[in-house]
């Protein structure tokens, strides 16, 4: 895929870019999405009976197991291109912000360093009752485990329906869409609020919308660029293309006015 010239000339010129990621992104490292038909978590399972507070309350041991398969799946899995590029991309800008959706902290494990977990990380647990983390626990045979403190149920620490975000994560990933030149928004099907809200406080503060998705999304149309390919394919190449424009401008930073 060709990078198109004017995104280039407006990565060169920006001074903040922000990223928000979706599943689509660890596709490539063999993690499920949510929504592809026949392959995607919710067309095979029902988000209704696993990942609900009162899903957990009605058969806590089927949620339990559920998200041990999915930790086990995300602990075999690597990190892809895409997650490669984007903890480069994180280098190139004086102001950089990474906001996923996803639990399987892939970002991290490439390298990203400024990660904002709007819906929490599948590798930490918490206490169902206290909602404290749990670093370790008695193996009792009980499913699902029992909190050490309370006794209570322990729970994956992931936001589920029904369930507040993250007050802080939300707020930093609010600001970082609104004080950004470019907002890429990547292998999401911007479907779920409020993470799905952030594209248009991008649009709305006058930042340059790049969507990247094989698929059409309800935000395609109003992107700046819309380059509908594999993340782990358009990602690498966007970085290579941006490598080769810093080298022949001898830039180490990019830096310029906001367009
Ligand atoms: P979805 O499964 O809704 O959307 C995945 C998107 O990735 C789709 O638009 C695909 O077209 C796209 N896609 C697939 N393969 C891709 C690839 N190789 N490169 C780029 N894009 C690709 O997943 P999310 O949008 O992340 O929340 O879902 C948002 C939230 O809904 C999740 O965080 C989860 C889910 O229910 C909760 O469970 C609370």
């Amino acid at each position: 895929m060709t990078i198109p010239a004017e995104l280039l000339q407006r990565l060169a010129a920006a001074k903040s870019v922000t990223v928000l990621t979706g599943a689509g992104v660890s596709a490539e490292s063999g993690v499920p999405t949510f929504r592809d038909a026949q392959t995607g978590l919710w067309a095979k399972f029902s988000p209704e009976e696993l990942a609900t507070p009162r899903a957990f309350r009605r058969n806590p041991r089927l949620v339990w197991e559920w998200y041990e398969w999915r930790r086990k799946l995300v602990a075999e899995a690597r990190p892809n291109p895409a997650h490669l590029a984007l903890a480069e991309m994180e280098k190139f800008f004086p102001r950089f912000h990474l906001i996923t959706q996803n639990v399987d902290g892939l970002h991290q494990r490439a390298g990203s360093r400024r990660v904002i977990e709007l819906h929490g990380n599948i590798m930490r647990t918490k206490c169902f009752d206290e909602g404290t983390l749990v670093s370790s626990w008695e193996d009792t045979g009980d499913v699902p485990p029992k909190c050490p403190a309370c006794g209570g149920w322990l729970r994956p620490d992931v936001v589920w329906f029904e369930e507040p975000m993250p007050e802080a994560e939300m707020e930093q990933a609010a600001t970082a869409s609104a004080t950004c030149d470019v907002f890429f928004s990547i292998g999401t099907s911007t479907v779920v609020y409020p993470a799905a809200a952030l594209p248009s406080e991008a649009l709305r503060s006058g930042a340059a919308l790049v969507e990247i998705n094989p698929q059409p999304t309800p935000f395609t149309a109003q992107a700046h660029f819309a380059l509908a390919g594999a993340a782990g394919v358009v990602l690498p190449e966007l970085m290579m293309a941006l490598n080769a424009l810093r080298r022949s401008r001898r830039v180490t930073t990019f830096d310029g006015p906001r367009p």
